[in-house]
């Protein structure tokens, strides 16, 4: 890159520094600010950088993530002082972790060069914003996509010229079953995943923090569905929402503490029979909702709710079975304004470096053989079995929504 491209390139950027929002949280107008000045020196790194370095870049990548995740489980950043101006020796280190200096050293240095932790003149060595974060939350969600989701993910090429080079589609054979030798055992990804309970945990703790990436409310006014007494007076025992899938009634007791003129008696929880004795046991369901072990391939027992819900469900899977799903509530939607609404992550029609993220995740789908989906994915999706989106709720300041759809009339 020649000077004068260079130079007018950090013009833009001290430009754009002027629109810089300052802020901890993850509000819309910082993060939109955040994303545009991360963009633009990014553009400036990647005109600094020949492909070489490219490949030094991914290398330092691979490195640091096998360092974070062995670190995390070694609870080395732990026992690194929270304050950052105060700093640790790698004997220090070795003796409180119990890690053999001269391995921790090794592990440390790709961190160093990342930038994830730092290291002083005379050797020692500071913690950062991201090594103390990574001790809770964003932790349990790199751990989740690591031990999860890279795995199977790094043996894609082998996956694909052994299955072909179409995307994977299956619940039984994928990347992540073939990746476990599960492949011809007809097992789906939850049933191998179970075989092993502290990948299990992982996995669902990990889930947990991955929350906010689709929130259950805020976009989508779930007051809408309360009975009316007429209503009522005509059937009643009509029911307002059914959460099909919905775990442990995380995303039913959130609904029913915000939209307050939906009662608890007019919400039906649907899962598997070991997540609804679960949540029983856990007492983790609202009083009052209904628990219904229910097999979401076999037909939707509950008949003309006002709307059949299915929040993080679809992106386990492919379009064929994602239309088998939506075939088992079509019949069920007997009441003059029974709806489906499918929240997920949203995929940007064209791709740009703001929507890292989504594109991560949805490899992270492919492995199990689902997908994220655009806009108009969901469009055709729905059309395909007679549905017509009506709205689709857009969540602020992140890529997901909620796509509302009802029979075509
Ligand atoms: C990714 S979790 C989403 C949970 C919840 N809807 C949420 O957003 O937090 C997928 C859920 O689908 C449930 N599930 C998987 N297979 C199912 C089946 N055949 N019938 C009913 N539920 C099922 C799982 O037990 C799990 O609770």
């Amino acid at each position: 890159m020649d000077a004068s491209t260079l130079t007018s390139l950090v013009s833009e950027l001290s430009a754009l520094t002027a629109t810089y929002v300052p802020s901890i949280g993850h509000d819309a107008p910082s993060q939109a600010s955040k994303a545009a000045l991360l963009n633009l020196t990014r553009k400036i790194q990647h005109s600094l950088m020949d492909p070489a370095m490219m490949v030094q870049a991914h290398s330092l990548q691979m490195a640091e993530m096998v360092s974070v995740r062995t670190l995390l489980d070694l609870k080395v950043f732990e026992k690194m002082p929270t304050d950052e101006s105060q700093r640790i020796t790698a004997k220090g280190l070795s003796e409180q972790s119990g890690v053999q200096q001269a391995l921790l050293e090794r592990l440390l240095r790709p961190l160093v060069a990342s930038g994830f932790i730092t290291q002083s003149a005379d050797g020692s060595y500071g913690s950062t914003k991201f090594s103390q974060a990574y001790i809770s939350f964003p932790g349990l969600f790199f751990t989740l996509m690591f031990d999860h989701f890279l795995q199977p993910m790094t043996d894609l090429p082998k996956y694909l010229a052994k299955h072909g080079t179409v995307e994977p589609t299956s619940f039984y054979v994928n990347p992540y079953s073939d990746y476990h030798n599960a492949s011809d055992s007809e097992l789906t990804t939850w049933e191998i995943m179970s075989k092993d309970p502290e990948k299990l945990k992982t996995f669902q703790i990990g889930l947990t923090t991955g929350d906010a990436m689709v929130p259950a409310t805020g976009y989508y006014d779930f007051n809408q569905l309360a009975l009316t007494e007429e209503e009522l007076e005509k059937d009643p025992d009509r029911v307002s929402l059914v959460d099909i899938g919905g775990g442990v009634g995380n995303v039913v007791k959130r609904v029913l503490g915000e939209y307050k003129t939906l009662k608890p008696e007019h919400v039906v929880l649907e899962d598997l029979e070991s997540i609804i004795e679960m949540a029983k046991k856990e007492e983790t369901v609202p009083e009052g909702v209904r628990m219904l072990k229910h097999d979401f391939w076999t037909e939707q027992p509950v008949k003309g709710a006002k709307a059949y819900y299915f929040r993080r469900v679809f992106h386990d899977y492919s379009d064929e079975l994602c239309v088998k799903l939506l075939k088992q509530v079509i019949p069920a939607m007997t009441g003059p304004d029974s709806r489906v609404l499918v929240a997920d992550m949203l995929l940007p029609e064209i791709m740009t470096t703001k929507e890292a993220h989504t594109a991560a995740l949805d490899i992270a789908c492919m492995v199990m053989g689902g997908k994220e989906r655009t806009e108009e994915d969901f469009r055709r999706l729905f059309q395909s079995v007679g549905l017509e989106v009506v709205a689709i709720h857009r969540a602020p300041g992140v890529a997901a929504g909620l796509v509302e759809g009802t029979l075509k009339s």
